[in-house]
């Protein structure tokens, strides 16, 4: 309840209705369980914490794990649902660290293994979208990995909506998705089980 109505007061921010599935959060967050030794990641755009939830369970001592939330009544809510138990139960907690504010304002360690983002880029003016792949893209290791994803048709939906500044920002997303996708070696995974159905992308080899 408190994402939809967070999503229904800040709809530019929350892109969304309705938190992603597990089965988004398992395939958003693969490449970060499967890795062995100490991992650092960043999450971006965390929301009601379905990816949190998932990485928090997988977390293991000497890892370190960044949050970025925009929206102070989820940063409340991921704090005191989500993280302080985690360093409750634990014996050995990794560290966490939930930093309240905009991606493209707050201070954060760079070099992380994992990135993964649950903004809602076909929400955002092209511009904007550019600057944070490329802000994230710094935060990344360049043999490390960035997680994204997307609703499935998004695109099409929209542009039958809005107008023609509308559509022409659409195709400059689009277009944008399309050389990240090719520049970085990018892979599709479709989610039929999300509401809606949704791809994760993942770029890899960001040193290319
Ligand atoms: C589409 S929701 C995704 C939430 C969650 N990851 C999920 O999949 O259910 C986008 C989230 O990004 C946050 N957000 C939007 N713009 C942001 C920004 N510039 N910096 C940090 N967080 C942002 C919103 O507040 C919201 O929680």
């Amino acid at each position: 309840m408190s994402f939809i109505s967070e999503a229904l007061k800040n709809s530019y921010h929350t892109g969304s209705v309705w938190p992603s599935s597990k089965a988004l959060a398992m395939a958003i967050t693969r490449s970060f369980r499967e890795k062995d030794g100490p991992r650092r990641i960043l999450e971006v755009g965390p929301g009601s914490g379905p990816f949190t939830k998932v990485i928090l369970d997988a977390l293991r001592a000497g890892d370190e794990y960044h949050l970025v939330e925009i929206n102070e009544s989820f940063c409340r809510n991921l704090q005191n649902r989500l993280i302080d138990p985690y360093l409750s139960r634990s014996s050995d907690p990794a560290n966490v660290e939930l930093h309240q504010g905009a991606i493209e304002e707050v201070s954060l360690p760079s070099s992380f293994d994992f990135t993964v983002c649950g903004l809602p880029f076909n929400n955002f003016p092209p511009t904007v979208t550019r600057s944070i792949f490329r802000q994230l893209l710094e935060l990344t290791r360049t043999d490390g990995d960035l997680a994204y994803f997307e609703y499935a048709a998004v695109r099409r939906m929209r542009g039958a909506v809005v107008g023609s500044d509308g559509r022409a920002d659409i195709r400059r997303i689009d277009a944008h998705g399309k050389s990240m996708m090719k520049r970085f070696n990018g892979q599709r995974e479709f989610v039929l089980a999300n509401l809606p159905p949704a791809y994760v992308i993942r770029l890899c080899g960001l040193g290319s």
